[in-house]
């Protein structure tokens, strides 16, 4: 049957699957807990947009968060479908500042201009983490922009448990890690948009998010206030502002009661999940390079074996990222200023 009739209750096996599947997820032991919220119905930008804010209050829950997948109208496999043209419901703007260098996450640089262009105003005193509004496309009517209302974006201010100093360096991050430009695949049937979300793991913003040398790159001023030596290799610099990264980001989700989980407690919660998979009599879809977390890989028993190359489906899937289709651009623009709040 095509997803456009199914039950809600068969989707959401369906979902449960394709997160199962996932050969990238460290934290697929869960699986069994993911929620669907059913937004087929939504036929409006704006009740696409309404459906993203429920779905932001929902898996958020006041910082208890809940797993949770919002399907909008499907299609073929074939078909142009809904999109979100954001990679996650939340994400802080990247501006491309006159010295080259970029104020806020680079990641988004070339997506924040894109909706600059669109027509997207920023605040007038920018900062490194001014949340990016929504772009969402329906096909045949264009994009239309729109901002999320504060109360929807739960966000932790980052303290160490120790070292006062590392409040000033004045960093936070979003509770919600929420992708939303993968499809949900499955037989002739695909969901362009259906952004789903869970917990954090603290390695995915302390040591990616933070510490990357194209991201935030906070390693060498964090490594600078523990007063190391960042011109000597033997110093283990970089190895120990990350540690402190960790423990920072740690505490301070702790402290705000938003949930998130450490990288050695997935690690085990892993390896009970492929046991429990194997015991079921299936194997389990992985891509080492992904499960293994950036940071003390080889503490954890999951580092030591290989994993299923099958990649089946039900299944989450990279799309061609929408907003750089120029064929969109151009039906955007038929449309007039593109840009609601
Ligand atoms: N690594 C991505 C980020 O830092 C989030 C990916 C999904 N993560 C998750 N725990 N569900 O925003």
């Amino acid at each position: 049957m095509s997803g456009k009739f199914m039950d809600a209750e068969e989707i959401r096996r369906k979902a449960r699957e394709a997160w199962r599947n996932n050969a990238r997820c460290i934290g697929r032991s869960i699986w069994e807990s993911l929620e669907l919220l059913d937004a087929r119905g939504a036929k409006s930008h704006e009740e696409v947009f309404e459906a993203c804010l429920r779905h932001l209050e929902f898996s958020t829950n006041g910082g208890r968060i809940r797993s949770a997948i919002t399907v909008f109208e499907p299609v073929a496999r074939k078909e142009r479908g809904i999109r979100i043209w954001n990679s996650q419901l939340i994400r802080y703007a990247g501006y491309r500042v006159r010295d080259g260098s970029i104020l806020g996450d680079p990641e988004q640089a070339e997506f924040t201009a894109r909706l600059m262009e669109l027509g997207w105003e920023p605040p007038a005193s920018r900062s490194r983490f001014d949340v990016l509004p929504l772009a969402i496309e329906l096909p045949g009517k264009g994009v239309k922009l729109y901002e999320i209302p504060r109360q929807y974006v739960l966000e932790v201010p980052i303290r160490h448990p120790e070292f006062e100093w590392f409040e000033k360096l004045g960093l936070r991050w979003h509770a919600l890690p929420a992708i939303s430009d993968m499809a949900f695949v499955f037989d002739d049937c695909k969901f362009t948009a259906a952004p789903f979300s869970g917990y954090y793991m603290v390695t995915e913003i302390a040591v990616r998010n933070f510490g990357d040398e194209n991201r935030y790159n906070m390693l060498p001023a964090v490594a600078e206030k523990l007063g190391l030596a960042t011109n000597e290799r033997g110093s283990f610099w970089k190895d120990r502002a990350l540690v402190e990264l960790c423990s920072a980001v740690m505490h301070s989700f702790k402290e705000a009661g938003v949930s998130m989980v450490d990288h050695h407690s997935a690690g085990q919660q892993f390896m009970k999940f492929v046991q429990k998979e194997e015991a079921n009599g299936r194997s389990v879809p992985g891509d080492w390079t992904w499960l293994v977390p950036p940071m003390a890989g080889s503490s954890m028993d999951m580092y030591f074996r290989g994993y299923d190359k099958s990649r089946p489906e039900p299944a989450f899937k990279y799309q061609k990222p929408a907003w750089k289709n120029d064929r969109v651009s151009e039906s955007a623009k038929a449309s007039g200023c593109p840009f609601h709040s």
